[in-house]
């Protein structure tokens, strides 16, 4: 049943994708853009400030999407304290989707269900994968290196193949993906949709300051530095932003403690900028209708190249 239901909500986006959550970037207007342009589009309770906003948030999300399909991401950490309030919020208003982040799903995949939703994990390694399966999710996010914000190290050619060996469910894949060609060799490497962050951080909807919008778009592939000193875990950031932030960006600190409120603290994600290593098709500010188009065009384009190829 989750499978035709997953089925359906692809069937329903004109284009592949998701529209990455994204810490202090994504919002409703985000959202309601993406689904406008046929994708679905998502974003992290967390960066409504309170829960009560965030109900008044998911309020305006359901009226603009107008029927068409969302996502929402939840932190499923025991110590993110908004978790069980941002969840009763979430069931209230059944997003098609929710990804869950930083923990195992398995406390809140009953309840989602019930709601009539489905939900995603989003997994580093295949150890993770497994324990999200065995949680019951319906589908996996595998988060692969080059991801903007907290990544994993893993190639995705190497991580779909493990995953594949024991999970033959939806999958979405994202890290690094940010051009036509990138969600056709996603859907080549046979997943159901591709799930792009940075391409979306400098879009008129993102909520980010100008300076970072212009940071990403002045900023290419050799401008990322990954490094695990600022939430702990293995996170894509921009390398001007950690120098005007008084770091070394080639000699970064040992790592910080693993801590979700370093994960949730806006203060350092509003100094320290994430990007991933697609920054580099990101070339000026766009809506995320035209940002749909450009990806929309490049695909078929890419989609033609392939099929004469195998001519
Ligand atoms: C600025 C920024 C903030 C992010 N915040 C979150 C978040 O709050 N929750 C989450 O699950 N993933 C977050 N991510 C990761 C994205 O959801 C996604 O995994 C990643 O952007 C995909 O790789 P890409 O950036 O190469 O497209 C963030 C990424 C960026 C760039």
């Amino acid at each position: 049943m989750s499978r035709q239901q997953f089925q359906n909500l692809c069937g329903r986006l004109s284009l592949p994708i998701v529209q990455a959550p994204m810490f202090l970037v994504s919002g409703p207007e985000m959202v309601i853009a993406a689904a406008q342009a046929g994708i679905l589009g998502s974003f992290p309770t967390q960066n409504a400030r309170t829960s009560e906003q965030l109900a008044t948030w998911l309020d305006q999300i359901v009226d603009g999407c107008q029927g068409k399909p969302w996502a929402v991401n939840l932190i499923v950490h025991p110590t993110f304290k908004r978790r069980d309030a941002d969840l009763e919020q979430i069931l209230a208003h059944q997003p098609d989707l929710v990804i869950t982040a930083l923990g195992s799903p398995g406390h809140i995949v009953e309840a989602v269900h019930r709601a009539g939703s489905l939900v995603f994990a989003d997994v580093i390694n295949p150890t993770f994968a497994r324990k999200a399966i065995d949680a019951g999710v319906d589908g996996l996010v595998l988060v692969c290196s080059g991801a903007g914000g907290h990544t994993g190290p893993l190639s995705p050619f190497a991580f779909v193949d493990a995953v594949r060996e024991f999970w033959d469910g939806p999958i979405i894949l994202g890290g690094g993906i940010a051009s036509g060609r990138g969600i056709n060799a996603a859907t080549a490497l046979g997943v159901d949709l591709a799930y792009l962050g940075t391409r979306f951080l400098a879009s008129r909807e993102s909520m980010v300051a100008d300076d970072y919008k212009q940071m990403v778009i002045d900023s290419g592939v050799d401008d990322i530095v990954c490094s695990d000193a600022i939430t702990g875990v293995n996170a894509n950031w921009l390398r001007e932003s950690l120098t005007k932030a008084g770091f070394d960006p080639d000699n970064m600190p040992k790592k910080s403690e693993m801590n979700v409120s370093a994960s949730v603290d806006a203060k350092r994600w509003k100094d320290i900028w994430a990007a991933g290593q697609s920054v580099g098709p990101v070339k000026s500010l766009q809506s995320v209708q035209e940002i749909v188009n450009e990806l929309d065009q490049q695909y078929q384009q890419s989609q033609s190249a392939t099929a004469s190829l195998a001519n």
